[in-house]
């Protein structure tokens, strides 16, 4: 019996227990909305990246890659807007000292108990809203004297945009063509996160798709279906995702129009990843401020435009944290409860375990560890010898192993090995030279939660 019984609360024990993600600065008291990634998280990220960077690069034979520096000439920062407009609007409570989102008072609580919105006391004393840059500031430069302020990237999209001309001109693309990039993003957040649904420092995923300017509605409608794909070919159900337009006065000041992919996250649907029309904002804002014509030139016939912008952004982090929450199921087993994992097999961060049936029985810890070191030569496997076999089924199931390969008494016999399956518990028997090419097949076959929608 399964029950989608997921709690922002249990991901955040799962993630604790098991060593996906820790509090940061922890012996310290903790640092607000920053969390470190131990082994299984950071293998999860990877995935994620890797499945990302599959569909958007690999796949395709219109989108390059790019690493732009995260510490870009501030004056970067001036023409994108970032340093006018980048705010979030703040109050102070003069009673209780805390700062709040203007925006989002329903979603906070104030500081007096019985804790209610912001506000809501007689005793809360709000300022007005005041505009706080969400950018972190820092300084280049041996001497405080000559050194020059810059900015942490609160995105990865404008160490896009300023490349453009050597990716058009050297690469020689032509619209419509994307350049993609993966990377760590800062954003001085008041608010603090839901776990890592919002933290300070973040991974994005952001691809610039750059289009004639006719092309650009066409274009943006087929990334948000594309996207809106990626999410399910990933497990996500559908259920649980849709997509929002946004209103007039909720675009950014460079789109024209944006949609949010929206997940149903424990706090309610909340955005997972948005697609934007930036239209020409960016490439023109840096071409007048750098001097430098950002524009696509075809050399034969001359024809010159610039291009328009179709943008779809998602956070690594926030991503991982829906692949978790959607994948996380309760179940009881004849007796026992068991909390499980029922992440894609591609995104799992370890993909078989083998386990001794008995650990202290040499031959087959033997076989075992033989067939540990030919499989992790081209996957992410875990050998496990300690304790009863059930505890430690119970502990892949909790990082989302896809498949247990046990090896027994009979495998001491006839060289088979029992394959059991994460979410259907099936047990099959295999013989153990064929366990590699079954396991590469296995982990490439189509996907989709057996957990109800
Ligand atoms: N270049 C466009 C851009 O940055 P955004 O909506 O501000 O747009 C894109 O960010 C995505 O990055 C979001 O949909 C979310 O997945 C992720 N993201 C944004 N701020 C975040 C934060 N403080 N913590 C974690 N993820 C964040």
């Amino acid at each position: 019996m399964s029950t989608d019984a997921v709690t922002m609360d249990k991901i955040v024990s799962l993630s604790k227990r098991r060593g996906f993600v820790f509090p940061s600065s922890e012996i310290y008291g903790g640092l607000g909305s920053s969390y470190d990634y131990g082994h299984y998280g950071v293998l999860l990220k990877d995935n994620v990246k890797a499945r990302w960077l599959e569909a958007m690069v690999r796949e395709r034979d219109d989108i390059v890659a790019l690493d732009s520096s995260i510490i870009l000439h501030p004056d970067v920062w001036k023409a994108s807007g970032h340093v006018g407009g980048f705010t979030d609007p703040l109050v102070d409570c003069r009673t209780c000292k805390k700062r709040f989102r203007a925006d989002k008072l329903d979603e906070e609580s104030c500081g007096r108990k019985p804790s209610k919105h912001p506000g809501e006391t007689p005793d809360c004393d709000l300022t007005d809203a005041r505009h706080f840059n969400l950018m972190f500031q820092t300084r280049v430069g041996a001497l405080e004297e000559t050194g020059v302020d810059v900015y942490l990237r609160p995105e990865t999209a404008q160490g896009i945009f300023i490349n453009f001309k050597n990716v058009a001109q050297i690469a020689r693309r032509k619209p419509p063509f994307g350049i993609a990039q993966v990377g760590k993003s800062f954003r001085n957040e008041i608010t603090p996160g839901n776990f890592i649904f919002r933290t300070l420092e973040f991974e994005q995923m952001e691809m610039e798709f750059f289009v004639p300017p006719a092309e650009a509605d066409e274009w943006y409608r087929y990334w948000v279906d594309e996207r809106l794909k990626w999410h399910l070919r990933y497990g996500l159900r559908e259920s649980h995702l849709r997509v929002r337009p946004h209103d007039a006065d909720e675009l950014s000041h460079y789109s024209s129009a944006t949609s949010d992919i929206e997940y149903l996250f424990p706090i309610g649907w909340s955005e997972l990843e948005g697609i934007a029309n930036r239209g020409d904002f960016d490439l023109t804002q840096h071409t007048e401020a750098a001097g430098t014509t950002l524009e696509w030139v075809d050399a034969g016939s001359g024809e010159r435009f610039v291009p328009y912008v179709i943008e779809p952004a998602l956070g690594v982090n926030r991503s991982m944290l829906a692949f978790m929450i959607d994948a996380y199921d309760e179940e009881v087993v004849g007796e026992r409860e068991r909390t499980v994992l029922r992440l894609h097999p591609q995104l799992a961060p370890v993909k078989a375990a083998i386990l001794p049936l008995v650990g202290k029985d040499a031959a087959m810890v033997e076989k075992a560890r033989s067939l540990y070191k030919d499989l992790r030569r081209h996957y992410s496997v875990e050998y496990d010898d300690s304790g009863a076999i059930g505890r430690r089924y119970r502990r892949q199931d909790e990082i989302g192993t896809p498949y247990g390969l046990t090896i027994d008494e009979q495998t001491l016999e006839d060289d088979t090995v029992t394959v059991r399956d994460r979410d259907s518990l099936a047990q099959e028997r295999l013989p153990l030279e064929g366990v590699r090419a079954w396991l590469g097949d296995a982990l490439q076959r189509d996907w989709t939660t057996p957990k109800p929608a």
